[in-house]
């Protein structure tokens, strides 16, 4: 049998065509436009999304037998607010998580209703991206499309919807709404009160891995598979990565390198970061994880790249930083091109250069921009273990993580081995993974997990290295709290 794991990316929706076996037989990418209305806004047309699927499986399954695929799971960008009308028609383009519109939102609910109140509510308390502001900022800012709404998704849930008809959301994805009460797995009231919704516009909560349905007759048509294809709830596309580079269970930790940058910590017991620095989500092995988001963090390449450098060639900017100039750059970069959640949350937050002479050169700028990604994920990794968190080696997956070069400035700024997974195609896989464990081929994630994710390499620390980036460190950490007060005065 086969089975459809889907990334929904911010950038493009990548899927793959797995066999039994956790072979991937096939692999195609469909990119969309990301629109940014205003500075600082994010947004994206679901239609397009749904193109994407439509025309990605059938592209896919090309030179296989579509009527054994068994099973779909997707992974998808979290915390994008999707509304539909009560036709299920699409309201407004989805507003992304890394979109900083709702500043106005977020002060309201952290100074208003209180970061304690919402941290007890649902655990986690608001960021600009999370979907609750932005329910906020529609009712304000759109009130003739906030009275059309009959469903809030997210966007992955849009996939599901398009392809099974229910309307549904897994833990893992809605815990980044705050509108779930977290622990307890269910819609908080009073958030929803909050909000001006009812628990009726909501979307049906399951497990990742539990069958949210199969695929409506003309869409298995169109997609030339069998209707008895199983869906199940998919997951966050961080959770979902975690899932196919193995971070299930406890102790476990995945960097991802996207378009955005977090570090992912699972766990099998629930437990809140008492600063909400780190989001406190559940997982979609049935667990938990905390996790820090940087909004900007590969995307910091490839803007340096694309948009100042005019160049593709990535590796070609890379060749010249050798062994000897690591931990030896005097130019520091803050990777905030979308303002910054974790930790620091602040939407006003920019990048910057910093520490530049005469002689510095356009590969200490590609250099800067590696490492400054490096440290902001640190920032995040020193909040874990200021919790007592372990983090002996971590995962690391996305496309960033193909760089060599990145993944040995990323060790040795951490101080930890870094594990390279064989299928590396993380939030595709671990929809897959999850699909197979819906389907029956495994008894649970962790067991799908053991007998499917296998380590490749592993980048050690060098403990010369390690230190020089120690020192190289402490002077970052000084940078934003210079800032601070400057960026909100030039936004
Ligand atoms: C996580 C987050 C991002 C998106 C990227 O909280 O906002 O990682 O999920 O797709």
């Amino acid at each position: 049998m086969y089975y459809i794991g889907i990334d929904l990316g911010t950038s493009a929706c990548k899927l793959l065509l797995v066999d039994e076996k956790g072979q991937i037989l096939n692999e195609v990418t469909k990119e969309y436009p990301l629109e940014f209305p205003k500075p600082g806004w994010s947004q994206q047309a679901p239609e397009d999304w749904k193109k994407a699927m439509l025309e990605g499986v059938p592209e896919l399954l090309k030179g296989f037998d579509g009527s054994l695929v068994a099973g779909i799971g997707a992974g998808g960008q979290m915390h994008g607010l999707v509304v539909l009308d009560k036709d299920d028609n699409v309201i407004r383009p989805a507003i992304l998580w890394n979109d900083g519109r709702t500043a106005k939102q977020v002060d309201y609910l952290n100074g208003e209703v209180g970061k304690q109140k919402l941290s007890e509510l649902t655990a986690n308390i608001a960021f600009a991206g999370f979907t609750a502001p932005k329910i906020l900022w529609m009712q304000e800012n759109e009130p003739e499309n906030f009275k059309k709404i009959a469903k809030i998704m997210l966007p992955k849930d849009y996939i599901n919807y398009i392809l099974t008809g229910v309307h549904c959301c897994d833990y893992s994805d809605a815990s980044g709404m705050l509108l779930l009460d977290v622990q307890n797995k269910c819609w908080s009231k009073e958030m929803l009160q909050l909000c001006g919704v009812t628990e009726a516009q909501m979307p049906k909560l399951f497990e990742s891995y539990e069958v949210v349905g199969t695929v409506l007759p003309d869409v298995a048509k169109a997609l030339g598979i069998p209707e008895t294809a199983k869906v199940v709830g998919g997951a966050g596309d961080n959770a979902a990565a975690a899932v196919g580079t193995g971070v299930v269970g406890s102790g476990g930790c995945n960097i991802s390198l996207g378009t955005s940058g977090t570090i992912f910590i699972s766990s099998d017991k629930f437990g809140v970061d008492p600063n909400n620095a780190l989001h406190a989500f559940a997982h979609a092995d049935g667990g938990w994880h905390l996790m820090g988001c940087m909004l900007s963090a590969a995307s910091c390449n490839k803007w340096l790249c694309d948009e100042i450098l005019k160049t593709k060639d990535y590796a070609a900017e890379q060749k010249d930083i050798t062994e000897d100039k690591l931990g030896n750059n005097h130019v520091y970069f803050l990777p905030y091109l979308m303002g910054e959640r974790s930790p620091i949350n602040d939407t006003n937050a920019r990048g910057t250069f910093i520490g530049m002479t005469m002689d510095t050169s356009r590969s200490d700028l590609v250099q800067a921009v590696l490492e400054g990604v490096a440290f902001a994920i640190r920032d995040s990794f020193e909040v874990a273990r200021s919790l007592g968190v372990a983090i002996p080696t971590t995962k690391i997956c996305g496309g960033g993580s193909k760089s060599p070069l990145w993944r040995t400035i990323f060790a040795n700024v951490l101080g930890i081995p870094l594990e390279l997974v064989k299928t590396e195609q993380g939030p595709g896989y671990g929809g897959a993974m999850l699909a197979m464990v819906g389907c029956g081929l495994y008894e649970s994630v962790q067991a799908a997990a053991d007998a499917l994710v296998e380590v490749a390499s592993t980048v050690q620390p060098d403990p010369e290295l390690t230190a020089r980036y120690e020192a190289r460190y402490q002077q970052f950490k000084q940078i934003y709290p210079a800032c601070r007060e400057l960026f909100a005065k030039i936004v």
